[in-house]
């Protein structure tokens, strides 16, 4: 099973560097055509590029390698959050039943990863009971000791979110294999084999795990545990002030960017969206090469330093960020990466650091390299949950 994570892992990321240069010329032809036939066509090839990127994040949750930002969370107020989701999600023939108990202790958990854990798990339950029936959404403290080992997790106070469904359920053969990417039992085009897979996946990069009680003919119950966080929960995220670096319109200021990528496809890619936004840039397809190019200008040349993490060679992206670091500690600097390598979860140990995820989109890039710009002026700390955590 490592073997395969590992392999999917380097699947998915090289999948997103290449989904991330067809998406993003996609969207740059599509704001040079006016006609509504050509715009379809480009509306659809992204539509499959977006069902391609939605792929690429399964997988990297099974193979524990999300870019997770995990956050003190309640579980009832989670699940009432999205409650409407939920009910659509399920259609009028499935009817809901909460069994929400309230203040629950927090558990650290990525709110958005768990919803799409939810979602999944929700999908399945709609699956089985193709006539209709009820699924019950259960959350509650949990103290393991005794059965702990058993579930391999230390024993310790825990807090589990069930969902239950009245379907066909499983049999033993079925249960063993459910969370195995691509197992599945739904005829073709019908199901992918993922969702259990992404949800066990989450589940266990956050200390977690997920459980299934079923049998033939009796329903099937999906529980999720989590171990309780004693953390405090954060602030909310301060309002970014806007940045003196308007570079979009108008061109105020045109900072000066130093872009790091090794794939010239996307390098191409993040050339034309910034040049085009008015930024000035200097580009290098190596470690190596930026830190020349760096050392070769005069301080305060660049503005900003935009590197891939991972980059074949001696020089990473953190190294190459650690080494001009030492030399100019107050530059800002965004990485972007198409999977959580596990060298991220060091964390940020620079204020001025940030990672964006790939594949992103031109407008999604933008605001993150405003924001970066920003950093430089204001000193501003990013939170540190925009790191995830590997389980290791
Ligand atoms: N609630 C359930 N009731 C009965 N069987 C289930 C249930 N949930 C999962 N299974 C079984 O586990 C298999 C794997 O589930 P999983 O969600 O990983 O994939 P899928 O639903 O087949 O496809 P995908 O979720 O990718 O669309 C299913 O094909 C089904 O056989
Ligand atoms: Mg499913």
């Amino acid at each position: 099973m490592e073997a395969i994570g590992q392999l999917t892992a380097g699947l998915a990321h090289d999948f997103n560097n290449l989904l991330q240069v067809v998406d993003g010329n996609l969207e740059l032809l599509g704001s040079h055509v006016e006609n509504d036939r050509p715009k379809r066509y480009i509306d659809n090839a992204r539509a499959a590029a977006e069902k391609g990127a939605k792929l690429t994040k399964q997988l990297l949750a099974f193979a524990r390698k999300t870019r997770l930002s995990p956050r003190p969370t309640d579980l009832t107020q989670l699940v009432s959050d999205f409650i409407d989701v939920i009910e659509s999600s399920l259609g009028s023939a499935i009817h809901l039943q909460l069994n929400l108990r309230r203040r629950l202790p927090r558990v650290m958990v990525d709110p958005e990863q768990l919803e799409m854990a939810v979602l999944n798990i929700i999908m399945n339950a709609k699956d089985a009971m193709p006539g209709g029936g009820t699924v019950t959404i259960t959350t509650r403290s949990m103290h393991l000791n005794g059965d702990a080992a058993k579930r391999d997790l230390s024993s310790g106070d825990y807090v589990a979110l069930e969902i239950a469904d009245e379907g066909d359920g499983m049999s033993s053969e079925v249960i063993e294999r459910a969370t195995e990417p691509f197992f599945t039992t739904k005829r073709e085009g019908k199901g992918t084999g993922l969702g259990l897979a992404m949800a066990s996946g989450f589940v266990q990069q956050s200390r977690g795990r997920l459980d299934i009680e079923s049998a033939h003919g009796e329903g099937t119950l999906i529980r999720l545990i989590f171990p309780i966080s004693h953390a405090q929960p954060e602030p909310a995220e301060p309002v970014q002030p806007t940045s003196d670096h308007q570079a979009e319109d108008g061109a105020k200021i045109a900072a000066h960017i130093l872009v790091v990528e090794d794939s010239s496809e996307v390098l191409e890619l993040g050339r034309e969206i910034l040049e085009s936004a008015g930024y000035r840039l200097s580009t290098a397809e190596s470690g190596e090469e930026a830190l020349r190019i760096f050392k070769s200008r005069d301080k305060g040349t660049f503005d900003l330093l935009f590197t891939d993490l991972v980059m074949p060679g001696g020089m990473n992206g953190l190294m190459l960020a650690d080494e001009i670091g030492s030399i100019d500690p107050d530059l800002p600097v965004l990485m972007t990466t198409g999977y959580n390598e596990e060298l991220v979860v060091a964390g940020p140990d620079r204020p001025t650091r940030d990672v964006l995820g790939k594949p992103y989109r031109r407008a999604e890039l933008l605001d993150r390299i405003r924001q970066a710009l920003s950093n430089r002026h204001s000193g501003e700390r990013r939170m540190s949950s925009e790191y995830g955590s590997v389980e290791a």
